[in-house]
């Protein structure tokens, strides 16, 4: 298959390329190669490449700075989704486009998880911006997959992994805050690029939930994370409500892939035995990284 990856540089997709190419031929513009907000851009890209699959995993990622640029955010993650799935239905084409957990407002009763078609109410605009994403693959793309999904980490890009390193690693922090009162599933790029193939060969179709099994706080992972790699620091728990976010996250982010499951598809392993295969294949350079790190 010919599949086009949109947000090639990111976290995601850089894995996904790495991945989807040992099976599919890739095409992989990055932003200044193709904007998802230009309509006239994503029309010319799709009649010269032809892909079986837009694989959408471009997107403003930064939950607090989507609070105060709302009009970055509607182009980024609302404008350009709808392009790509206009383009998929102009084109004929399948499109995979990635959304979240921050869909839903967290208030399910743990540890109960989301399925996909509980009522969305997003608390934040990047969670809004995400809902109505999934408006416009719904609405305008024939062919579509949608992936919920939450709590990435992985090699490429910054995420909360290398954060809890360079926390301690780069600002010598003895003593580290930690949520204890939000849960999710901790859940690595390179399983869910994995699980995006085994979609694609499936030839899935519709909105499915794709985390790890299991779930934690980011105090649990983070003390997961320490203890794997053997780093002394002491954890103290705070909530969610103490730590100074500017948007408002779900205390709840816990999703059940029943959908993958029911179609036999699910290869998401548990959380922890994931993380312990990120850390003990990537401890040199994590750590490397975590020290030099600017932020
Ligand atoms: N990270 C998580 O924990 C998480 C959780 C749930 C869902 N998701 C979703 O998963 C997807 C991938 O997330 P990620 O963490 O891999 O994001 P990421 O590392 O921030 O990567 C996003 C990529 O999109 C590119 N991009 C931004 N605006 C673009 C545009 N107008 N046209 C083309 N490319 C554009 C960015 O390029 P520049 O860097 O050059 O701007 C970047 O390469 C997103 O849809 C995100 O909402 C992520």
């Amino acid at each position: 298959m010919k599949i086009l990856i949109l947000g090639s540089k990111g976290m995601l997709g850089s894995e996904c390329m790495e991945v989807l190419s040992k099976e599919h031929e890739i095409i992989a513009p990055d932003k200044k190669e193709l904007d998802i907000i230009s309509w006239d851009k994503v029309i010319e890209t799709l009649q010269e490449v032809s892909p079986n699959i837009i694989l959408n995993c471009a997107g403003m990622t930064d939950v607090d700075a989507c609070e105060t640029e709302a009009f970055k955010l509607r182009k980024i993650n609302v404008e350009g989704p709808r392009n790509l799935a206009q383009g998929a239905a102009r084109f004929n084409c399948k499109i995979i486009h990635i959304s979240s957990d921050y869909v839903f407002n967290g208030q399910k009763v743990l540890p109960q998880p989301y399925f996909e078609d509980d009522t969305q109410d997003p608390l934040s605009a990047y969670g809004k911006s995400k809902v109505e994403s999934e408006v416009g693959i719904r609405e305008n793309a024939p062919n579509y997959i949608i992936i919920r999904t939450g709590w990435l980490y992985g090699s490429h890009g910054n995420n909360f992994v290398k954060s809890i390193l360079a926390a301690v690693m780069k600002k010598k922090k003895k003593i580290l805050k930690a949520v204890n009162d939000q849960f999710g599933s901790p859940t690595w790029t390179h399983r869910l690029a994995l699980q995006i193939k085994e979609l694609i060969k499936h030839d899935g179709m519709g909105t499915y939930h794709a985390t790890s099994e299991g779930h934690c706080s980011p105090a649990q992972c983070a003390e997961y994370v320490y203890s794997t790699l053997k780093v002394k620091v002491k954890l103290e728990p705070i909530t969610l409500a103490e730590y100074p976010f500017v948007a408002k996250r779900p205390v709840n982010c816990i999703l059940e892939n029943r959908l993958l499951k029911k179609q036999g598809v699910n290869i998401m392993p548990a959380w922890k035995k994931d993380l312990k295969t990120f850390l003990d294949k990537n401890k040199k350079a994590l750590i490397k990284e975590a020290r030099s790190r600017k932020r």
